[in-house]
């Protein structure tokens, strides 16, 4: 118990740590009109000082606490710092979760820093079972990793950085203080709770407009309190439904018309854009090629050359203002780490990033929305207010600061996001910027042809990020339809009603059982089925749909609302079955209704399609990060409008 108590303290510390450190870090005031020089230090220092003696006996080099300004002594000690955050989503499977982290994470250093996430069982059923569930919990540990951090300094320390942090931002709230130590509080309280960690994650956008209320009971009774919730709109079906074919008549007529706002003046760039577009539309037909497979394209033509001419044409700017842990801080492993492997690899990349931002013709906004959670959001408030309000003083810095944000209303501005709230934080002030996002629901405001759908990939080794690969060839999969997970959102309980126990085809469970070969056996099941479900959760989205590819199984994607990943270029129907929410009654029926040929050309579709959704350390033709930044191009080249 006690062990556990401080290992929280420890975690709730390092976080702190980490938060903090961007404000203590004395960087050059510069000249922007909102860089103030940070004056109330007092809550901060007084946090981390209170406690020093955890510190050092947690990590020895963090005696960088009386050492603050040495920035990168400090940054290089976090790339070995597991950060523990060890709050439970379910509240069972806890406890033995913590002491494994007790033994094999955090106290004694871990050699390698990746692989071992969820190496103990309970915590990796929660995460294979639990998969949507992206929430700080689950014994989750943030991989952070300090990403080209030696030019995040140099150029902090020319001073012409926006100083824009979390300490700012909270100060200028005033609560800060309040804040902070709600912070804390939080963190600590969940040792032997683990009641409403799920709170953050469960309930979804929109609170503000469902006045609802319900009671919301504790399963564990020694906590057992009554908080008043309101009704969580992810637990109700939408008000409105756009299925697949409807999906593809907006992009046909997005296509035909240009929305984007019409630039304030004109830029070389846009004319550089709109050359593209016409060679993009007149581009040479190509129908085989040695890399592509052909099937997965909407337009195998279009897309090479659109691709050819990114490689040729595209320089993205990247803002360095804003300070970690919200900004150039990619957490490279889970289920956020889309975003993560983006940032980093945007921003190491030399091709595409260019430091004249005259020259650009697209601008990155290279935020976490996982840390802006992390940071900002106080648990069990039930208010995200302050993470869009963070995001919003942010755009108005950045919009006052360059010129380039106002001149097209940030259409020519990007994001990467994976969180589920990312659509909420993000609505409104960014309104008009291409977002790239996991949670990409048409009813949150995803628009297809500017949006860009970003896959959720599960990441659980950063240095081999495709463990597992593969799975049995076609005629050996004995399992017709596979599902194993948590009952998150409305749909799955519909599906397992549907279906569990029903049919020794249909192999649809609930939550695996816990156990250190759950989750081979998650994975088994998928490299052993031909069709792999993938329902909605909570929000739209979920990574089922890279793991199936990954395994090799036919996705079956039941989530209304939901646009595929790259949606504008890829023909998701030639490696996946996309169903009605409605059609769950009929499951079997349909699958069986397709034929073997059929099937095999899916699952062939499937294995063609693995390479677009790998993450590499060093980016490929045609990889993850290229099809994410392609797409991003591919809908500014067809809504741009010029002067
Ligand atoms: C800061 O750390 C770097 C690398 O660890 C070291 O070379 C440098 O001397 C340190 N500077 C100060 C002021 O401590
Ligand atoms: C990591 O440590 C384990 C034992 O704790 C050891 O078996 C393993 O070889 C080490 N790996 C590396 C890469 O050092
Ligand atoms: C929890 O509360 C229920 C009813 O309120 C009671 O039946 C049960 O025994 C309690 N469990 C524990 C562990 O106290
Ligand atoms: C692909 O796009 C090109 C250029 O717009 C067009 O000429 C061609 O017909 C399209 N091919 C298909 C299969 O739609
Ligand atoms: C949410 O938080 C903001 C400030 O962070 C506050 O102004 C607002 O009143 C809060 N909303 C609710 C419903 O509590
Ligand atoms: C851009 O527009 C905003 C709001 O309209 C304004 O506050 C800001 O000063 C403008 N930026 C520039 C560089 O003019």
């Amino acid at each position: 118990m006690g062990n556990r108590r401080l290992l929280f303290l420890l975690g709730v510390l390092a976080v702190n740590f980490l938060l903090f450190q961007s404000i203590l870090v004395p960087y050059g005031n510069g000249n922007a009109p909102w860089s103030s020089v940070p004056q109330k230090y007092d809550n901060v220092r007084l946090s981390l000082h209170s406690t020093p003696k955890y510190f050092t006996v947690r990590n020895p080099p963090t005696g960088t606490v009386s050492g603050f300004s040495n920035s990168s002594a400090f940054i290089a000690t976090v790339q070995k710092v597991h950060i523990p955050i060890v709050v439970d989503e379910v509240g069972h499977g806890k406890k033995k979760g913590m002491h494994n982290n007790v033994k094999g994470g955090l106290v004694s250093e871990r050699n390698g820093s990746d692989d071992n996430v969820f190496e103990h069982g309970a915590d990796r059923n929660d995460v294979r079972s639990l998969s949507e569930k992206k929430d700080v919990g689950k014994g989750d540990r943030l991989e952070l990793e300090s990403v080209g951090s030696k030019n995040f300094i140099a150029d902090s320390a020319k001073g012409s950085k926006v100083d824009f942090s979390v300490k700012q931002f909270l100060e200028t709230k005033r609560g800060a203080s309040r804040l902070v130590k709600d912070n804390n509080m939080d963190s600590r309280e969940h040792d032997g709770v683990g009641v409403h960690t799920s709170d953050s994650s469960t309930f979804s956008t929109n609170l503000e407009n469902s006045p609802q209320k319900i009671v919301f009971s504790a399963s564990d009774n020694s906590t057992a309190v009554s908080i008043p919730r309101r009704k969580m709109r992810c637990m109700m079906p939408p008000k409105s439904r756009t299925l697949i074919g409807e999906m593809n008549r907006i992009l046909v007529r997005k296509r035909a018309s240009a929305r984007a706002m019409r630039p304030r003046w004109s830029s070389k760039r846009d004319l550089e854009i709109l050359a593209a577009r016409s060679e993009i539309e007149h581009a040479p037909t190509v129908t085989h090629d040695k890399e592509l497979y052909a099937p997965l394209f909407r337009n195998l033509s279009m897309f090479k050359r659109s691709y050819e001419l990114m490689e040729r044409t595209l320089k993205v700017y990247i803002y360095k203002d804003g300070n970690k842990p919200i900004f150039h801080q990619p957490i490279m492993k889970g289920l956020y780490a889309s975003e993560g492997w983006f940032m980093k690899l945007m921003e190491e990349n030399k091709h595409f990033v260019l430091k004249d931002p005259a020259k650009a013709h697209l601008f990155y906004m290279p935020f976490s929305s996982r840390m802006l959670e992390h940071a900002l959001y106080v648990r069990n408030s039930h208010n995200r207010t302050n993470l869009r309000q963070f995001l919003k003083d942010y755009t108005d810095k950045i919009s006052a600061k360059y010129r380039y944000f106002n001149r097209t209303g940030g259409a020519d501005h990007f994001l990467v996001a994976c969180h589920d709230w990312a659509p909420y934080e993000t609505r409104h002030h960014m309104e008009y910027c291409i977002k790239a996002l996991c949670n990409a629901d048409v009813t949150q405001g995803f628009k297809i042809g500017r949006d860009v759908s970003l896959p959720e990939a599960y990441v659980r080794s950063v240095r081999d990020p495709q463990r597992d690969l593969g799975g049995k060839p076609p005629h050996q999969r004995p399992i017709l339809a596979f599902y194993a997970g948590n009952m998150h959102g409305y749909l799955r309980p519909i599906l397992l009603k549907h279906w569990k126990d029903k049919d020794p085809d249909m192999k649809i469970y609930g939550p695996m059982p816990h156990g250190a070969a759950s989750k081979m056996n998650y994975i088994n099941h998928m490299k052993n089925s031909k069709y792999c479900i993938c329902p909605k959760g909570y929000e739209v989205n979920s990574p089922r749909v890279v793991e199936a590819i990954f395994y090799e199984c036919v996705p079956v994607i039941i989530s209304d609302n939901f646009v595929p990943p790259f949606f504008e270029v890829l023909n998701w129907d030639a490696f996946s079955i996309i169903l009605a929410e409605k059609d769950i009654p009929n499951l079997k029926q349909i699958l069986l209704s397709v034929s073997q040929e059929k099937y095999l050309k899916l699952q062939l579709g499937v294995r063609k399609a693995q390479k677009h959704f790998f993450w590499h350390v060093k980016p490929l033709k045609y990889d993850l990060f290229h099809m994410t930044l392609h797409s991003i191009w591919y809908n500014r080249v067809f809504q741009i409008k010029v002067r």
